[in-house]
């Protein structure tokens, strides 16, 4: 009987009433309202109208208006658009009875509707886990990973320029096998979000499933999949072949020896490049000779918007450069952020910044290597956390938080970081807590308190409820992040992905269970419990939580923070219930995975820097 069950199940997962993914908000509708009137309208015209396969409108007046999004994957006929939308619309009913937002993903179109106008999720993944669980693993992650990226990357920035904003296309891999790939973007965003959408997908597919033979990523406004078997039917498709890597080493060694010494350069707030002592420009060819040109031995990882190599400078010191993907918009805006910001910071708590080179479409970024890569590493590896002791957590905790301080309060820039997250926090050979990647980060004027932008970028799980709902950020939404990271940190376990059975479904509804029932000691790792102190730990569970308390004015600044760690005697106040995530993800898979979906685990893919 058990059996027929999980079969029955296995077999059911993707047919059509088994959407990829389903996020609902919790926030409701009153049934039988006008509202729900609206929305009905709404689903209706959606399945009848998208014949262009892309369809968004508004139905109602407010309070009572409806906003609708639908996409069809971009090689489907008609007929078979109007049948997935069919089918969505009475999935999204049932499973998100009224509530008052919701998505739905199929591998042939998605349907949205929420009670106000959409912001541009310009990069927060959803992994259709369950999907993505189902494939084998190939025989030769590292060159797979880099035969993939350069697919996916020329179909993105085809994609971003096409005006359906599709774009499917094949590279051959050794041994006759062939990568399949598709992207794709809503038309209601424009070719820029677009990039920085399937950018920011593009890591994460490679953190998920750079090393399978088959992935997808699907988001509100883009998604990608690949797959190592033919699974479109387009007439335009992309031939690719994969350029064999020519040898240029001795070359390079050569030029080595003919450039002078660095000269320096900065930028000013507009951006443009100027000579300073601040930063020295590395030449391009010192900077291939310092990592073999970019050979994938010297690889450390990859993420959104490059690759970061290990390279050895002239005068012996080692480095870490970031390459950034080439041709991408998002690498430039990203790369003058990056140097306008970092540049002007030095703080222990922070990576440093000793270089950078621009030169035709290359643009790198050079710090200081951190041999003991970043935390998500340790973490959530099994094996690498038994490196972990309670002390070594607490003392990488009160880094970030000095680290987090500093760019609020302490710098000559008030900063928001907007993406702070484990794989985002870089260790150094003593397991000293180092914030990195500032592409994301904002400044604030003085008595800015907060501000409002239309297109999110973080990542769920880390991000504050009101900056992934309403695209507001200040100091509170990096708090919140930095809250998420701590309970990470003490329990092992991931916000987001996070499943126990039995129990509630995210890491921060799990330790309000138990801190409720007085059972907070439950939550902490049993690995740490043996070097921890416990009123310690307590301490820091407390803080925790009010950090991720769902009204910003709630949580403590950055220097309460630091405050609070730095001095038992000081009270906590009461925590109340966290938010529980943004949507409610309807988790399609039965048993945990058991696979750890870190970056961490092959050489293919890590995470200096993966959004
Ligand atoms: C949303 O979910 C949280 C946690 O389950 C709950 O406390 C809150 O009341 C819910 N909000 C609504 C409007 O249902
Ligand atoms: C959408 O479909 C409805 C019928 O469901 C029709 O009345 C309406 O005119 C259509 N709208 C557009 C923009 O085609
Ligand atoms: C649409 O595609 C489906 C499946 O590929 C096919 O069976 C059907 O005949 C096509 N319909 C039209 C009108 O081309
Ligand atoms: C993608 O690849 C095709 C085929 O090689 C090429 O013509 C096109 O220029 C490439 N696009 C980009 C943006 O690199
Ligand atoms: C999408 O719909 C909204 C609401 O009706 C509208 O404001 C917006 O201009 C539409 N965008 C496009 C590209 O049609
Ligand atoms: C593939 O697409 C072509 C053209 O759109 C169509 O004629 C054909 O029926 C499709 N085949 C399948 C198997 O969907
Ligand atoms: C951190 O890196 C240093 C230098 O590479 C190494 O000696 C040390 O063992 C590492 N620490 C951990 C916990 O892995």
């Amino acid at each position: 009987m058990l059996l027929l069950v999980v079969q029955f199940f296995m077999l059911s997962i993707f047919t059509d009433a088994n959407p990829l993914d389903i996020a609902c908000s919790n926030t409701s509708y009153a049934p039988n309202s006008p509202f729900e009137s609206s929305l009905k309208l709404l689903l209706e015209s959606i399945a009848t109208n998208t014949s262009q396969g892309f369809y968004n409108l508004s139905i109602g007046d407010d309070p009572n208006r409806v906003f609708g999004r639908a996409l069809c994957r971009g090689d489907v006929n008609r007929t078979v658009c109007q049948n997935c939308l069919e089918n969505a619309r009475h999935e999204i009913l049932k499973n998100c009875k009224t509530a008052e937002e919701a998505i739905i993903w199929y591998e042939l179109c998605q349907i949205q509707y929420s009670y106000r106008k959409f912001l541009v999720m310009v990069y927060a993944g959803q992994y259709a886990e369950k999907w993505n669980n189902q494939w084998k693993s190939v025989s030769n992650p590292a060159r797979f990973i880099e035969v993939l990226t350069y697919l996916m990357t020329n179909l993105s920035i085809e994609a971003s320029s096409d005006p359906a904003m599709f774009a499917v296309g094949e590279v051959k891999f050794p041994k006759r096998k062939t990568i399949y790939g598709l992207v794709q973007c809503t038309r209601d965003i424009n070719s820029r979000d677009c990039n920085d959408c399937l950018t920011g997908a593009l890591g994460d597919l490679k953190a998920c499933c750079g090393a399978r033979e088959a992935g997808i990523i699907v988001n509100e406004n883009c998604n990608l999949r690949f797959q190592l078997s033919l699974f479109y039917n387009a007439s335009t498709r992309i031939a690719l072949t994969y350029p064999t890597s020519t040898d240029e080493k001795r070359s390079q060694r050569g030029l080595l020896h003919e450039l002078a010494g660095p000269i320096s350069v900065s930028l000013t707030q507009e951006g443009d490049l100027v000579s300073s002592e601040e930063l020295p420009f590395v030449h391009l060819a010192v900077i291939k000779a310092a990592t073999d040109g970019f050979s994938d031995s010297n690889k450390l990882g990859q993420g959104g918007f490059g690759t970061v190599y290990k390279g050895v400078l002239p005068n012996g010191k080692e480095v870490a450069v970031k390459r950034l993907s080439r041709k991408s918009w998002q690498g430039l805006e990203e790369f003058k952020n990056e140097i306008i910001l970092i540049a002007k910071l030095q703080h222990r708590n922070l990576v440093r910044l000793v270089g950078c080179g621009i030169e035709g479409e290359e643009k790198l970024l050079i710090y200081e290597l951190m041999p003991n890569r970043s935390l998500d590493c340790f973490i959530f590896d099994s094996e690498r956390r038994l490196q972990l002791n309670w002390n070594t957590c607490y003392n990488i905790i009160g880094g970030i938080s000095k680290g987090l301080l500093y760019l609020h309060e302490d710098s000559r820039l008030k900063i928001i970081h907007r993406d702070l997250k484990p794989s985002n926090v870089l260790l150094d050979k003593d397991m000293v807590a180092k914030i990195s990647d500032f592409g994301m980060a904002r400044i604030f004027c003085e008595n800015q308190k907060t501000a409002n932008t239309r297109r999110v970028v973080g990542t769920y799980g880390y991000m504050a409820p009101e900056y992934a709902m309403e695209g507001l950020f200040s100091v509170k939404s990096d708090v919140f992040s930095f809250g998420v990271i701590v309970l990470e940190i003490i329990s092992g376990k991931r916000n987001s992905g996070f499943y126990l059975t039995g129990h509630a479904q995210t890491l921060l509804a799990y330790v309000w269970q138990l801190w409720k029932e007085g059972k907070e000691m439950e939550f902490v790792d049993p690995l740490l419990m043996k070097s921890s102190s416990i009123p310690q730990v307590v301490r820091c569970i407390h803080i925790g939580l009010l950090c991720v308390q769902e009204d910003p004015a709630v949580r403590p600044t950055m220097s309460n923070v630091v405050a609070l760690l730095g001095s038992e005697s000081i009270a906590l106040s009461e925590p109340r219930q966290p938010p529980f995530p943004v949507g409610r993800t309807i988790v399609l898979a039965e048993q945990p995975s058991t696979k750890d979906p870190s970056v961490c685990h092959d050489l293919t893919v890590s995470t200096l820097s993966p959004r």
